[in-house]
C-alpha cells in the first residue's frame, strides 16, 4: 500500500459497531475477493472485499476475519485469518504481513494462518446457533459471477445443514452507510488529492491536447499523492461524447470552443473521491455555455439546500427533478406544452438529466447503502446534476461529495473551484 498508515480505530469501532447487531450465540465469517484471472498467467490488480476491509483495514488476498463474541475463549473472539508467509512466494510477489503487522493495521490480537483455520473453526461453530455469511447487496448492479462469498456460503449450508444462517449484508447495508468522523478523515485526503489534481488540470488543458493525455496528468498527480490511484474509470468527455455517462475511452482531442466534462477520483485509504468538473477548452465559457453550466450549478446548489436527515432519495429526486422542469424551462430547453402533458413515470426533464442526482460514496464509490429508506446523519453521498443536450452537442455536470450532518450537510468538496469565474481564473495563461 502507498497510503500512510491509518488508524486502527476505524476497523476497532467498525467491528464494535457490527457486533452490536449481531444475534445471540452468533458467529460471523468475512472472506476476501477473488484474485481475478485476466489471460495465461496474470491476474487482474487485486481489489480486497468492500466489507472485509471495512471490519479488518487488511488488503492482502486470501484473508478472512471470524466475528465469535460468545467464544467461552475470549482469545478467539475475533480472528484475523492470513496466509502463512510463504519465501518463495514472498521472491515472486512481495512481502506478506507478519502477526505484529496485521494487528498495527486491524487492532485485532489473535492471527491464525488460513493452513490452520478449519480445526479450529468446526468446534466454535459447534457453539453457535447462527451463522453470519456475507453478500454483496450493493443494489445497483445485479451481479451474477459466483464470487467467493457465495460459494463458500453453499460450501457452508451444505456441511453445517442444521444450522441458522443469516446475511451479514442486512446490517453492513445500514452501517456502512454512516460514516465516523475517522473515516471522513481518509476520505478528506482522497478529495484532497483529487482538489489538486484539478487545479493542475485547469493549467493543463488547452486546445488540441488529447482527452488520454488528461487522463495521463491525472494518474501523475494522483500517484505522486500517495493515491493508490483513480477510484474508478476517469471520464474525460470533451464536446459531444459529456453526453455518454461513462465514457471511459478518452481518444479525442479537445477542441477549441468544446467544453470538456471530466469526472475522476482519487482513492486513498481504499476510500474514493467523486468529482465531475465541466470546463471549456479553451478557458473562457461562451455565453450559451455560462448560461447552461450555471443552470446547472443552480440545481446542485438546490439540491444541497435539501439534502438531509428525513428526505428519502427518492423525494429528493423527484424535488430536484421539480426544480430542474422550472430552470429547463427558462434556459429554453422545455415548453410549457411538454411539462403538460408529460408521462410521470418518465418526466419531461428527464430528457436533458437522464441519472439519479446522489448516490452512497466510501468503499465502493456507488457505496453501500438503502436507497428507498429516509437519509441519515453521518451519510455521504455525491451530488451530481448534469444538463444535456443532444440538439446542441453539449454536456454539463458539476458534482460535489457531501457529509449528512444532523440539520443538513457538509460539502466536504467546498475549497474545489466550481464557479464559472473561479474556473476562468485559474485556466488564464
Ligand atoms: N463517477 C461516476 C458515477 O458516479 O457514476
Ligand atoms: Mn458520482
Amino acid at each position: 500500500m502507498r497510503y500512510l498508515p491509518l488508524n486502527p480505530e476505524i476497523f476497532i469501532q467498525n467491528r464494535q459497531r457490527f457486533i452490536s447487531r449481531m444475534d445471540k450465540n452468533a458467529i460471523a465469517i468475512f472472506n476476501s475477493n477473488d484474485e481475478l484471472p485476466t489471460n495465461g498467467d496474470q491476474l487482474h490488480k487485486f481489489k480486497q472485499n468492500a466489507d472485509l476491509f471495512w471490519l479488518t483495514g487488511i488488503e492482502q488476498e486470501d484473508s478472512m476475519l471470524v466475528l465469535f463474541p460468545g467464544n467461552p475463549d475470549p482469545k478467539y473472539r475475533e480472528v484475523l485469518v492470513l496466509v502463512r508467509p510463504n519465501e518463495l512466494k514472498e521472491k515472486w510477489d512481495g512481502h506478506r504481513l507478519r502477526v505484529h503487522e496485521a494487528r498495527a493495521i486491524s487492532g485485532i490480537q489473535t492471527i491464525v494462518w488460513l493452513d490452520s483455520l478449519d480445526g479450529m473453526l468446526q468446534p466454535w461453530i459447534h457453539l453457535a446457533d447462527t451463522i453470519y455469511l456475507n453478500s454483496n447487496e450493493n443494489d445497483r448492479k445485479a451481479n451474477s459471477v459466483p464470487v467467493r462469498d457465495y460459494r463458500y456460503a453453499e460450501m457452508m449450508r451444505q456441511r453445517y445443514p442444521m444450522h441458522q444462517f443469516k446475511r451479514s449484508a442486512r446490517i453492513l447495508k445500514d452501517l456502512r452507510a454512516i460514516k465516523s468522523a475517522l473515516e471522513i478523515e481518509v476520505l478528506q485526503k482522497a478529495i484532497d488529492i483529487t482538489d489538486n489534481t484539478l487545479r493542475r488540470l485547469l493549467k493543463f488543458i488547452r486546445p488540441g491536447v488529447m482527452e488520454y493525455e488528461i487522463e495521463a496528468e491525472i494518474y501523475h498527480s494522483f500517484l505522486s499523492q500517495r493515491s493508490s490511484g483513480p477510484g474508478y474509470g476517469s471520464i474525460i468527455a470533451s464536446g459531444d461524447s459529456a453526453r455518454i455517462l461513462h465514457y471511459v475511452e478518452n481518444n479525442r482531442e479537445c477542441k477549441d470552443g468544446d467544453l470538456i466534462l471530466m469526472d475522476f477520483g482519487a482513492e486513498y485509504g481504499n476510500y474514493n473521491a467523486d468529482l465531475t468538473r465541466t470546463i471549456p477548452v479553451n478557458g473562457k465559457f461562451t455565453r450559451r455555455q455560462k448560461t447552461v453550466y450555471n443552470a446547472c450549478l443552480h440545481l446542485h446548489h438546490y439540491a444541497a439546500s435539501i439534502l438531509k436527515p428525513g428526505i428519502s432519495i427518492v423525494d429528493y429526486t423527484e424535488k430536484v427533478g421539480d426544480e430542474a422542469t422550472v430552470v429547463f424551462q427558462k434556459i429554453g430547453l422545455l415548453k410549457k406544452s411538454d411539462i403538460k402533458n408529460e408521462d410521470p413515470e418518465n418526466r419531461a426533464y428527464r430528457r436533458y438529466l437522464y441519472h439519479g442526482i446522489s448516490h452512497h460514496l466510501g468503499i465502493d464509490v456507488h457505496d453501500l447503502g438503502t436507497r428507498t429508506e429516509p437519509i441519515k446523519a453521518g451519510m455521504v453521498f455525491t451530488i451530481e446534476p448534469g444538463i444535456y443536450i443532444e440538439e446542441e452537442q453539449m454536456g454539463i455536470r458539476i458534482e460535489n461529495n457531501f457529509w449528512i450532518t444532523r440539520n443538513g450537510n457538509k460539502d466536504l468538496m467546498k475549497n474545489i473551484p466550481i464557479t464559472v469565474e473561479e474556473i476562468e481564473a485559474l485556466m488564464k495563461r
